[in-house]
């Protein structure tokens, strides 16, 4: 039976700068990789030198079909020192954004992504005392160039860069890095909400963009009797951070597994063969999970699925997975929920922070000729862009 998705759905994939730009000289990840190099933690590099190569990459996304382009705007690279703006690299992309409009591709903006300036860091990063205003300067240099970009995204999976920068407080404070079961530092995620809040009002009056954040959703499923502790988890990853989206134009969803929490917290991921290769349990249903909860919390703000895939070296997995996934986002979709469109994760095999060898792509690259090789899935995604359909 086909089934349809709504008119103008998107249909896109995405990336982000700082995985697939190379040379991000100047953030706190290449910091990192160097610093932590010794426990594992891979380096960037050239990446996939998306920086100079954007058009190849966008044009073999509009040529497959697809009719939409998420990738973010490097920070670092934007204002290298504090309140020294490059004109150059906001033209740079400024012609990614025409580029992508040109080739027939929406594209969804994305202004912060993970990484920071080295010099935010150095002024305390989210804890900073001018953190919020610093980000807003950065925002109001940043929505020079996006005039007529529809879709802006402030800052993605707050709750992420609250894990992130709170393990990296509690070393700061001598306390051990928690392998398993860290939760995002609620204060270092008050200090994001306060940026978006000040940011949103900012980029819709400078550009006339739907404006919205991202938050990474866990698909957490209570095991029987551990209510009270799913409620408490449940806020402290999630709600806390799609709440604000009630007064957005829209709000992010970003999913790729589920798991179970019970009266001790998030229980880890069992191993099983098919565990994807980031060790998170295949769940293509988790995509329906995290729209039906965000709907839940949100109410009427509209959603888009801004990340979505699977990190394999089975392509036909990747293709059933991303099927199963568009088909309980239908069911969703059919139950009423005001869903926008779908961008995968991830266009291109990547940077996945710290490691390569997960690889989310619809097209892989040689990183030592920088060829681009699309794969099937690609295709297969652009006849269901086209066909607008399953
Ligand atoms: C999300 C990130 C994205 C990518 C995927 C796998 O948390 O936003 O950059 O790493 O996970």
């Amino acid at each position: 039976m086909t089934r349809y998705f709504p008119a103008r759905f998107l249909w896109g994939a995405a990336t982000a700068a700082h995985q697939v730009e190379g040379n991000n000289l100047n953030n706190d990840w290449w910091q990192l990789e160097h610093v932590a190099a010794d426990y594992g933690v891979e380096f960037s590099g050239d990446a996939l030198d998306s920086y100079h190569r954007y058009p190849e990459d966008m044009q073999l996304a509009a040529d497959a079909g697809l009719t939409a382009y998420r990738f973010s705007l490097e920070w670092s690279r934007i204002e290298p020192s504090p309140g020294k703006f490059s004109l150059a690299e906001l033209a740079h992309y400024r012609r990614m954004i025409d580029t992508a409009t040109g080739l027939g591709l929406t594209p969804v903006v994305t202004l912060h992504h993970f990484t920071h300036p080295i010099w935010f860091g150095e002024l305390g990063g989210w804890l900073g005392q001018d953190a919020v205003r610093l980000f807003r300067r950065y925002v109001e240099h940043a929505c020079t160039i996006l005039a007529g970009v529809e879709w802006v995204c402030t800052i993605n999976e707050p709750n992420i860069v609250a894990v992130n920068h709170g393990q990296q407080r509690r070393v700061a404070q001598g306390l051990e890095y928690q392998f398993v079961g860290a939760l995002p530092d609620a204060e270092i995620g008050q200090a994001l909400i306060a940026a978006h809040r000040a940011a949103a009002p900012l980029i819709r009056a400078a550009t006339g963009a739907k404006v919205g954040w991202t938050v990474a959703n866990q698909a957490y499923v209570p095991s029987p009797g551990a209510e009270a502790k799913f409620d408490e988890i449940q806020h402290i990853w999630e709600d806390m951070y799609l709440e604000p989206a009630r007064d957005d134009d829209f709000i992010g969803v970003q999913s790729y597994t589920s798991q179970l929490v019970d009266e001790n917290g998030v229980v880890p991921h069992p191993e099983q063969a098919d565990n994807t290769l980031m060790g998170w349990a295949y769940r293509p249903d988790a995509l329906g999970i995290a729209v039906r909860h965000t709907h839940d919390v949100v109410g009427a703000t509209p959603i888009l699925i801004t990340e979505n895939g699977i990190a394999t070296t089975d392509d036909c997995q990747r293709i059933s997975y991303t099927a199963e996934a568009l088909g309980h986002l239908l069911d969703a979709i059919d139950d009423g929920i005001d869903v926008r469109g779908y961008l995968h994760w991830s266009l291109l095999d990547n940077f996945e922070w710290g490691r390569w060898d997960p690889t989310f792509g619809l097209i892989a690259v040689d990183r030592t000729t920088f060829e681009r090789r699309a794969k099937p899935s690609l295709a297969w995604l652009g006849q269901v862009a086209r066909a607008n359909a399953i």
